[in-house]
């Protein structure tokens, strides 16, 4: 008896949960007749309604403020792949734990080095697709002498699906999974790198304790402490929304004091975007036995990587921090 009970309650909840979300998609449409019905009759219930319509489209909004796979125009049609710069890869589809097909290419070092090479995989920002990344990725392979995998979202470039945070994360875990389980690399060298909305995902990785023996070290660029704090430095009005009001909130600033992997924060001094405040904040509360952050006087949000000795850098943190005694956790 119960258990029948339970599921219709089930069913009601999931009625009621489509019902509301079926208010919350329908565009103005809706909330015009809801105005018209107010109007007419001036129902308290009716303008309740339409305050939730409101409220929920808002709500719907924010998704379109945040992921842009559509930047530049064509990113959902074409992706450029590594050959046509001269870099052997392997063009990859993986299947994320709720079932979405996902797009990776995987740059591999000639076959002589491809095992004993480090790996990086790269988790890019809110725009574009992979193929945007290639000459970073390319600068990156030749200085560093790693391996590459560009990991692209769900619902961005050749992948399929729609961004979500909560996907987002599946598809980070999905592309260390598949790193992980790799034969013929070190999968004791994987590295994570997350630029801006990447970091954030980046850093939700890293804290997963299924996760963190498979991450060797992680790079953190240009990230952000979290969206609502974002979206304050934007609209400053947003302070006074509850953090509820926010459906994607990558808070990273709450969780990254789990973090225990050795990070490098890589902070471009004039990111126009997001403030180098936060990666020092973000640093400063990391939970790490081994972190360090590097400034960039002439770092953009999009060109840190253009900085001179931005490589030597990250070279220095994977040959020389990441394999000194002094990180093996006690
Ligand atoms: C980070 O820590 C340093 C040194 O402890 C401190 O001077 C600085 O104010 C902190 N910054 C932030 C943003 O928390
Ligand atoms: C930053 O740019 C300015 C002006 O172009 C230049 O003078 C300065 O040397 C640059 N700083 C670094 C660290 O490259
Ligand atoms: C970031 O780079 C992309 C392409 O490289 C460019 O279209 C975009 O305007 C840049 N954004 C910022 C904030 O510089």
């Amino acid at each position: 008896m119960r258990r029948h009970g339970f599921v219709f309650i089930d069913r009601i909840i999931h009625f009621a949960t489509n019902f509301i979300h079926s208010i919350w998609r329908s565009s103005s449409a809706a909330l015009l007749l809801l105005l018209l019905a107010y109007w007419f009759y001036g129902d308290f219930t009716i303008f309740l309604l339409l305050c939730l319509a409101i409220l929920g489209t808002l709500y719907q909004y924010q998704d379109s403020l945040l992921y842009y796979p559509d930047q530049p125009s064509s990113s959902r049609m074409f992706v450029q792949q590594p050959y046509t710069i001269g870099l052997p890869s392997e063009n990859l589809y993986l299947r994320t734990a709720d079932g979405v097909r996902i797009n990776a290419v995987f740059i591999k070092q000639p076959p002589v080095r491809l095992p004993f090479a480090p790996t990086i995989m790269f988790i890019h920002g809110n725009a574009g697709n992979i193929g945007h990344r290639l000459p970073f990725a390319r600068e990156l392979y030749h200085h560093c002498g790693v391996n590459v995998m560009l990991l692209e979202y769900r619902g961005y470039g050749k992948s399929d699906g729609v961004p979500s945070e909560n996907g987002l994360k599946l598809d980070a875990r999905a592309g260390l999974e598949y790193l992980r389980d790799r034969t013929d690399i070190d999968a004791s060298m994987i590295i994570v790198f997350g630029r801006s909305l990447g970091g954030a995902v980046g850093i939700d990785l890293a804290c997963q304790q299924l996760y963190t023996d498979a991450i060797r070290g992680l790079i953190v660029e240009n990230s952000f402490t979290s969206i609502p704090a974002m979206g304050e430095v934007l609209f400053s009005a947003l302070r006074l929304l509850p953090m509820f009001c926010f459906r994607n909130k990558f808070n990273s600033k709450s969780i990254v004091k789990s973090v225990r992997v050795p990070t490098l924060f890589l902070s471009g001094l004039s990111d126009e975007l997001v403030p180098p405040r936060m990666m020092t904040e973000l640093c400063n509360k990391s939970g790490a036995i081994f972190k360090r952050i590097v400034r960039f006087e002439n770092g953009s949000h999009n060109g840190t990587w253009l900085c001179p000795d931005y490589y030597k850098c990250i070279s220095f943190f994977i040959a020389q921090e990441l394999n000194s005694k002094a990180l093996v956790a006690p």
